[in-house]
């Protein structure tokens, strides 16, 4: 069997230690298994380290916060930031719940036999995204077959098995591209829409920003994020002082947003919130599932504080074993099991020199499983995260998020969107194992991704409470 990244990459850090330096194509790159080294360059000298490493993605994805690079991204994230505050959080809740709502119809309508869980927390997730990023309504739970979910598993799958042979082909083409040729070439082949990600996919979602945003032009205001958006944007023109060329050519205006960054950033929403979302949220049925008394006790915690079926953010933020449940399955499956900053000069850190142009990665995968920091590291113990046991160390090596000014913008759209999911469904259903579930510890497939091995299929059997509803 072909063995996954996070297998190769805890391999690596016990035969090599905390520091690899190795070379990418002309790319040096350092692998970093050091917490408190991550911490120290990427956190105390960000201004070294505000850029990722160059990946050139292809279509307005360049122009998303994630490529964006010195005042352009510093900018944007500004702009953005105001999507997630708790404000717009709560806004978003009755479309989140409705979802949500449906999630649980169809666990019900599976009368207690095994479900492919993973499928139904993708159809459910982009149900989310559709809704809160594009005021869509998408039918991803209805029908598998939408377009809108074609395009997004296009969109992620690089070289998973399901995918035809032409397709490995070219992901794999366009992965060697960017990960291993000189930025010229990268930037010629980006021209050329020779992308890592299925162009088709891109295209169809540049077609469907595009008429939302026309639509929000005429007469129709929505509350999701495209609204927002369009509320601020701002086109770039010769000679105005405030039109700006970023480093990677592409022009930006510090009055708001360009058509392009608006899509760009919208196609990067679903993009990095689908998959992780989804995933994170499977992994956190897995482990409920195969420790039961957890289980049991999060219930108990659920039903004592959400007393009634419409659930508030203050509830919510009042689930304290929830939060360690959440944060316990983030520490085992980090969904970016690998992240980067480019080194933008020659500098050394604790006596480790990095020269400039470097790709620092850090590795959350291999340091969440770190036994000099986490006692048995492949339990599933949410209790770790109790502020009696939730030590220093372990405060700096837990990163599910990333680090720094530069860590995830949407992260608490996921958590609220995977907590209401899991309250929701742990009100009605006890999640349980079946002869097919996987046994711990999960394999994982050779793609850049988290992806288990084999189907996760649990049942979802009623709650004795719930049946009299
Ligand atoms: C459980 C779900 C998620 C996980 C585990 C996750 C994880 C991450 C990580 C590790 C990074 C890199 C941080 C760094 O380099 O320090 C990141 C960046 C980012 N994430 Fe997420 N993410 C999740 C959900 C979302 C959602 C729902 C959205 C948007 C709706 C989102 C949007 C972004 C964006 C735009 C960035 C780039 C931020 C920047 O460069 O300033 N993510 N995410």
């Amino acid at each position: 069997m072909e063995t996954s990244i996070m297998a190769t990459d805890l391999k690596l850090h016990k035969k090599y230690g905390k520091f690899i330096k190795t070379f990418e194509g002309s790319t040096p790159v350092m692998l970093v298994y050091d917490a408190e080294w991550i911490k120290e360059a990427f956190v105390k000298n960000f201004s070294l380290f505000t850029n990722r490493r160059r990946l050139l993605f292809g279509g307005a994805l360049d122009q998303g916060l994630f490529s964006m690079e010195g005042d352009h991204w510093r900018h944007s994230r500004k702009m953005l930031s105001s999507e997630f505050s708790s404000g717009k959080l709560k806004k978003m809740m009755p479309e989140i719940q409705k979802c949500v709502q449906h999630f649980v119809q169809i666990l019900e309508d599976s009368d207690e036999q095994p479900v492919d869980i993973r499928t139904k927390c993708y159809a459910l997730t982009l149900d989310l995204i559709s809704h809160t990023a594009f005021g869509l309504d998408s039918d991803a739970q209805t029908n598998e077959d939408s377009q809108f979910t074609k395009n997004a598993l296009r969109l992620i799958s690089f070289g998973e098995a399901e995918q035809p042979l032409k397709e490995k082909i070219r992901s794999t083409v366009a992965i060697f591209v960017v990960l291993l040729a000189p930025d010229w070439l990268v930037k010629l082949f980006a021209k050329l829409s020779i992308t890592v990600f299925d162009a088709g996919a891109i295209n169809y979602f540049e077609q469907l920003c595009q008429s939302v945003i026309d639509s929000r032009k005429s007469d129709n205001p929505g509350a999701d994020f495209v609204q927002t958006l369009v509320n601020n944007m701002k086109e770039t023109s010769k000679g105005d002082p405030d039109t700006l060329v970023d480093t990677l050519g592409y022009n930006w205006t510090k009055k708001g947003l360009t058509k392009t960054e608006i899509i760009g950033n919208a196609l990067l929403f679903l993009f990095a919130g689908f998959q992780t979302t989804a995933d994170t949220m499977l992994f956190v049925f897995y482990e409920l599932a195969q420790y039961p008394e957890i289980q049991e006790k999060l219930y108990g915690e659920i039903i004592e504080i959400c007393d009634s079926d419409d659930v508030t953010p203050e509830q919510v933020n009042q689930l304290k074993l929830l939060d360690y449940c959440i944060n316990e399955t983030m520490r085992l499956y980090p969904q970016a099991f690998r992240f980067d900053r480019s080194a933008s000069e020659d500098v050394t850190i604790r006596d480790i020199f990095v020269p400039k142009g470097t790709a620092v990665t850090a590795i959350p995968w291999t340091i969440q499983r770190d036994p000099e920091i986490w006692e048995d590291p492949e339990e599933f113990d949410p209790y770790r995260f109790t502020p009696d046991r939730f030590t220093e160390k372990q405060v700096t090596a837990f990163m599910p998020f990333g680090i720094g000014n530069r860590l995830c913008i949407g992260s608490r759209l996921a958590l609220m969107e995977m907590k209401l999911s899991i309250i929701t469904a742990l009100k009605k259903f006890e999640f349980k194992t079946c002869p097919d579930t996987p046994e711990r510890p999960l394999e994982f497939a050779a793609v850049p991704a988290v992806t288990p091995s084999k189907k996760i299929m649990l049942s979802f059997v009623k709650r004795e409470a719930a049946t009299t509803d």
